[in-house]
């Protein structure tokens, strides 16, 4: 049996919806910005439609497989038709990164949140109890703690309320007990160790599963640092533009449906002469969201579970 390389591996989800939604003008310089790049899936398709002279802007934390997505996007980009802009960081920090570039404005935007599955699947920071490996689980193993620091460090309620705020872990309790009794006795630091305290639970795959996403979503601030993005992206972006999110999990999705719907009201405070002064700044386009094909969820049963939202400022 051959082995397939990375790049056939990896399937960009809901690939033609995104590619498809994006209206490129002729009379604007289009700055568009991928906040998460991985195998410059989605970035290739968006380059090729766009104009000479227009700006591409990626992010990512992990630079794992930054070599071969600058590659893929050089093939695409001939005759450096587009400027492409590289930014090795966290989208949390999208504004100041683009100030720091001079762009202040921006005319579209979009995220596929989360991480791909051939991290699960090989990663070497080890996302999944299927491998043995570290416990870290850093998108950018250069910053922040990993998530043995969790395991290590946090209070049992603290680790309960992980479990139960990131994947309504209905064990929570029983698992952080499992995780404290076994630090008693030794540190855990590797995958092993974490996979066998959750087993003197649940051996269910299930259970491990949600607990590795868990301190996952934790280990990265996933959420927090969503919802600071995709806030700064609706500021930043220009009137008649664009944002699209793509997520993997219901807490994802929650997140994205909730800071749209927010940005559609004139008052957020619940003051009977408003107080705070919030006015809406985008139109949302997908009433329910977009969801793959039976055709993509053949091809790619990974796909199942995306959902895309689309907005455009006002
Ligand atoms: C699902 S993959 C993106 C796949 C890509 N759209 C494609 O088609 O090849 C998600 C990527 O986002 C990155 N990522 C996740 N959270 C991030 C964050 N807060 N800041 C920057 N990159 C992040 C991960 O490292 C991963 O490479």
């Amino acid at each position: 049996m051959t082995m397939k390389s990375i790049e056939e591996r990896h399937i960009s989800v809901l690939l033609n919806e995104l590619v498809d939604s994006i209206k490129i003008f002729e009379d604007t310089k289009n700055i568009i910005v991928d906040c998460t790049l991985w195998m410059a899936g989605h970035a290739s398709k968006m380059i090729e439609k766009m104009n000479a002279w227009d700006i591409f802007i990626w992010f990512d934390a992990d630079e794992r497989n930054l070599k071969l997505a600058t590659q893929r996007l050089n093939e695409v980009n001939k005759d450096n038709k587009v400027e492409i802009i590289l930014i090795h960081s966290n989208f949390v920090n999208l504004k100041e990164a683009l100030a720091e570039k001079w762009i202040t404005e921006i005319t579209w935007i979009y995220y596929d949140l989360g991480l791909s599955s051939l991290h699960v699947d090989e990663a070497d920071r080890w996302f999944s109890f299927r491998e043995e490996g570290p416990l870290d689980m850093r998108f950018d193993a250069s910053t922040g703690k990993p998530a043995s620091f969790i395991t290590n460090v946090y209070r049992k309620d603290q680790i309960v309320d992980i479990l139960r705020n990131y994947w309504e872990e209905s064990q929570a309790e029983a698992i952080a007990k499992a995780i404290i009794n076994r630090r008693k006795q030794k540190p855990l630091e590797t995958t092993t160790d974490l996979t066998e305290a959750i087993e003197t639970v649940s051996k269910h795959p299930k259970v491990k599963t949600r607990v590795y996403q868990a301190l996952r979503i934790e280990t990265n601030h996933e959420l927090d640092y969503a919802k600071q993005s995709i806030e700064d992206a609706i500021s930043i972006l220009c009137s008649g533009w664009y944002l699209f999110v793509i997520s993997f999990h219901s807490l994802e999705d929650r997140l994205t449906k909730q800071i749209m719907k927010k940005e559609t009201r004139d008052c957020i405070c619940s003051d009977l002469i408003c107080s705070c002064h919030h006015k809406k700044s985008i139109k949302i386009l997908t009433k329910k969201p977009i969801l793959p094909t039976d055709e993509e969820i053949k091809q790619n049963p990974r796909s199942r579970s995306a959902k895309a939202r689309l907005a455009v400022k006002l």
